[in-house]
Order: C-alpha cells, then sequence, then structure tokens
C-alpha cells in the first residue's frame, strides 16, 4: 500500500559500505522505535500471511525482534532459532554461508512437534542463506512448512531460488 511504501522510504535508514565495503546495510530500527509505524507495519504484515501457523520461527536476532509480535497477532508460538551456544539441552544446529561470513544456528531441543506447521519470519530476504538454512534446520523435524515472509526482499539477490516450493511473501520488495 502506499502509506507502507512511505513508512519505508521514511524510517529505513541505509548506510553504503557496512558492515563491509560493498553492502548497502538497511537499518530497521528507525521503524521499530516508532510506535504509530510498528503497529502499521505489523498489521499490514499480517495480512500477507497464511492461516493455521502453529509455530512463526524467527533467527536471530533480527528475525526475533519482528517474528514474535506477528505470531502473537496470529495466535502462533514463537520459536527461536538461535547462534550457537546460546541454547541449553541439547539442541540441534547448522552450519551455513550468509551475506558476508559464516555463521550456526541452533533450534531449542523439542520445539517443533512432526507433522506441526511452520511460517518462518525474518527482517529480510538477501541472498536467502539465512532462511535456507533455518528451514532446512526446521524441516530435520518433519514439519509442514506454510511459507516464508519477509518484511524486505532485496529482489536482485535471487533469494527465493534458495526457496524452492516455498510460499514467499514479503511486504517491502526491492527490485535493483
Ligand atoms: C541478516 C538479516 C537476515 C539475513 C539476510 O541477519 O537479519 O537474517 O541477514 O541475509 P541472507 O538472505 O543473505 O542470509 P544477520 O545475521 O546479518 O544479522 P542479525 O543478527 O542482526 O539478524
Ligand atoms: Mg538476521
Amino acid at each position: 500500500s502506499e502509506q507502507i511504501d512511505a513508512l519505508f522510504r521514511t524510517h529505513i535508514a541505509e548506510f553504503p559500505d557496512f558492515p563491509i565495503p560493498g553492502v548497502l546495510f538497511r537499518d530497521i530500527t528507525p521503524l521499530l522505535r516508532d510506535a504509530a509505524a510498528l503497529r502499521a507495519v505489523i498489521a499490514h504484515w499480517r495480512t500477507l500471511l497464511p492461516e493455521g501457523v502453529d509455530y512463526v520461527i524467527g533467527t536471530e536476532a533480527r528475525g526475533f525482534v519482528v517474528g514474535a509480535p506477528l505470531a502473537y497477532e496470529i495466535g502462533a508460538g514463537f520459536v527461536p532459532v538461535r547462534k550457537a551456544g546460546k541454547l541449553p539441552g541439547s539442541p540441534a544446529g547448522l552450519t551455513y554461508d550468509l551475506e558476508y561470513g559464516t555463521a550456526r544456528i541452533e533450534i531449542p531441543e523439542g520445539s517443533l512437534p512432526a507433522g506441526s506447521r511452520v511460517l518462518l519470519v525474518d527482517d529480510l530476504l538477501a541472498t536467502g542463506g539465512t532462511a535456507a538454512a533455518t528451514l532446512e534446520l526446521a524441516r530435520r523435524f518433519d514439519v509442514e512448512v506454510l511459507g516464508a515472509s519477509f518484511l524486505i526482499e532485496l529482489a536482485a539477490l535471487g533469494g527465493r531460488d534458495l526457496l524452492p516450493g516455498v510460499e514467499v511473501s514479503t511486504v517491502w520488495r526491492i527490485e535493483d
């Protein structure tokens, strides 16, 4: 919608060459700190989500920030996928490549029952590496992936190609 487009233009700050040269970092913190903007974006975002979600899964750190309010809004639980070393017990883990560097993610032991319907949520779809890794980890538990939804999609990086067969939605798609 035009209201949402206007919010993105005014509430997403751009930082060239962060965290490494050649990367244009888009900072969502101005959007998060504005109460009316945050409410409007979450209210719009929830209309893009599938019905029947049991668990929203979101990857540390920004996937927590957007995933928990969306889970609350749609009446689903929230499962945090954490960077390695933070979870007690025997979490399942997976190492993957991201836009810059590598990372290892882990999911809480016993958090996804077989057959449960999950929705992946994150702030950004860039290369798709984070989302693909998170879904690969979740699928070890024989869940049904209902979709993946992102606040911002950098379409030129082709992240959707790493999510074959996944219903992808995005609030704000940047083409170039
Ligand atoms: C960022 C962003 C996405 C991911 C997208 O996470 O929050 O999770 O990159 O990039 P990709 O599609 O190329 O994988 P990052 O781990 O950099 O930082 P965060 O801990 O602030 O979420
Ligand atoms: Mg992230």
